[in-house]
């Protein structure tokens, strides 16, 4: 059941944020400084593009990937390369280059944090060129008071303001912790597919089994290890092997039922969808 290769690999340009939501997990985490060396991003790039070209690369994890100094060429090299980019941002870095970077990855989310956040979502949508391929989302997080705000206005214009989908995600995290909001405790658990097919770097090289651990394992670093020897590593198959372990153990992530609410379009018509 296990991929050979991982099929959605999350590069984390750096923890670090230029916002402080009240209910993101950055609050809660020990180490979010730093940024992921060139050289690292660069081979980590190659390998996934060797091993598995149809991957989805997610460059983003705990912060805003925007601050990355060198966000766009590195962004450039894996779009050269043929990957498929999904990026989140919170829409505050909006330069020239930044929106070039927008415009050619395979699917994007503003997450709708800020006024500021919403007005560049808008103002990116309105000048999308012909020749953009990507899907554009807006995305918002149930407690937030911009989802109050704007979600509405949003969902019930004809066209979704012109974005291919709108989502609304459940807050997944009480206090840092996921599992604490204790819905779905009842439900018969189930082996978590992100054990199957995601791999997380963090900014530093160390790994995570998925992005809802926040705090990376330290016992192997991708600075001298693949992907793959992570991977098929000893560490992985016990956590796989002995799952669920005391990590995976208090956390409901594995039901997917914080993945919310979609508004699609297809054919002209707006689809609404709820998760779970
Ligand atoms: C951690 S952020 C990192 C990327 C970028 N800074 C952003 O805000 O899009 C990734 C996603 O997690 C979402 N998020 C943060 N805290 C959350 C929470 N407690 N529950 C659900 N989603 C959350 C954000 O809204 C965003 O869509
Ligand atoms: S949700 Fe995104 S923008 Fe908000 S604090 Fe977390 S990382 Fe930063
Ligand atoms: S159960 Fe939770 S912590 Fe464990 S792999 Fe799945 S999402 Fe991650």
């Amino acid at each position: 059941m296990i991929q050979s290769f991982p099929s959605r690999i999350v590069l984390e340009l750096t923890p670090l944020c230029n916002l402080a939501c009240f209910m993101c997990p950055r609050h809660y985490i020990g180490e979010k400084d730093g940024y992921m060396e060139e050289n690292l991003f660069l081979r980590l790039v190659d390998e996934v593009a060797q091993e598995n070209p149809k991957a989805v690369v997610l460059p983003f994890w705990r912060g805003e990937s925007c601050l990355h100094k060198l966000f766009v060429p590195l962004l450039q090299y894996a779009i050269d390369k043929g990957l498929r980019i999904h990026l989140s941002t919170n829409g505050h870095f909006m330069s020239e280059e930044n929106c070039r970077i927008f415009y050619q990855c395979e699917f994007i989310t503003f997450s709708i944090h800020t006024d500021i956040g919403y007005q560049n979502a808008l103002k990116l949508i309105q000048n999308k060129p012909k020749d953009s391929q990507t899907t554009f989302q807006i995305s918002f997080v149930d407690t937030e008071k911009t989802t109050n705000k704007y979600l509405q206005d949003c969902v019930r214009d004809s066209s979704l303001l012109e974005f291919d989908s709108v989502r609304l995600y459940k807050q997944h995290t009480i206090g840092g912790e996921f599992g604490k909001n204790g819905e779905k405790k009842h439900q018969k658990r189930h082996f978590c597919p992100k054990l199957v097919h995601t791999f997380v770097v963090s900014s530093d090289g160390y790994f995570s089994r998925c992005n809802h651990i926040w705090e990376p394992c330290k016992e192997m670093n991708l600075k001298e290890s693949s992907i793959k020897e992570v991977w098929h590593s000893k560490i992985m198959q016990k956590i796989r092997q002995e799952y669920p372990d005391k990590h995976c153990d208090p956390c409901d992530q594995w039901s997917g039922h914080t993945c919310g609410e979609v508004w699609n379009k297809k054919n002209g018509q707006i689809i609404h969808k709820i998760f779970n």
